[in-house]
């Protein structure tokens, strides 16, 4: 992980006057239980002030969520925190001791694709993929959440905070309607194929 901003490789801050209080502390042991992708994981964070996003792309190996801005302004890191969207580059990980995290890698069911994840192909929403697990999963909260209906207004507005530097919107758009459909017609699409 590279040093949060002002701080040098070692956690010492950049500007030190060589006093005590320059000197890295002790190294701790911050534990944390979270329930990832509907397993149970126990860590033992050594840096109060790693994100989300580091945790796990750098720490777990799970890189599916991506680091695009990493300061809040394009939703390419997108999970579902207690089922709700948050960016995961904007989030300390020692906040969410006892949380339930969901990301793209868990979406699946085995071979079997989330009902999002099969609109976003049978409407080509992406072109490059770097923005979609963020898409995915920003769109699984919407639908959650039941913001999302079918108007194209309220699904554009619910997805604003994630961005495609491809322009792939209008499929984006086609597969969150086709998701966000009441009666599992995806599901029917993929019987019929
Ligand atoms: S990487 Fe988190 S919002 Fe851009
Ligand atoms: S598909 Fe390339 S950035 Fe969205």
């Amino acid at each position: 992980m590279s040093p949060a901003p002002g701080l040098a490789g070692g956690g010492v801050p950049a500007i030190c006057n060589g006093s005590s209080l320059c000197q890295p502390g002790p190294s701790m042991n911050i534990p944390l239980r979270l329930t990832l992708n509907g397993q149970a994981r126990e860590i033992a964070l050594d840096d109060p002030r790693v994100t989300l996003l580091d945790l796990l792309r750098e720490r777990l190996g799970l890189t599916g969520a991506k680091k695009g801005c990493d300061r809040g302004q394009c939703g390419a890191c997108t999970v579902l925190v207690d089922g709700r969207r948050i960016n995961a580059c904007l989030t300390l990980a020692a906040s969410l001791d006892g949380a339930e995290i969901l990301t793209i890698e868990g979406l699946a069911e085995g071979d079997r694709l989330h009902p999002v994840q099969a609109a976003f192909i049978a409407h080509d929403g992406f072109q490059c993929g770097f923005c979609t697990p963020g898409q995915i999963m920003s769109a699984v909260g919407l639908i959650r959440e039941g913001q999302a209906g079918t108007d194209p207004e309220r699904i554009r507005e619910g997805m604003s905070g994630n961005l495609c530097r491809c322009g792939a919107y209008a499929g984006i758009l086609d597969a969150v309607q086709e998701a966000s459909r009441p009666t599992g017609q995806v599901e029917q699409r993929e019987d019929a194929a």
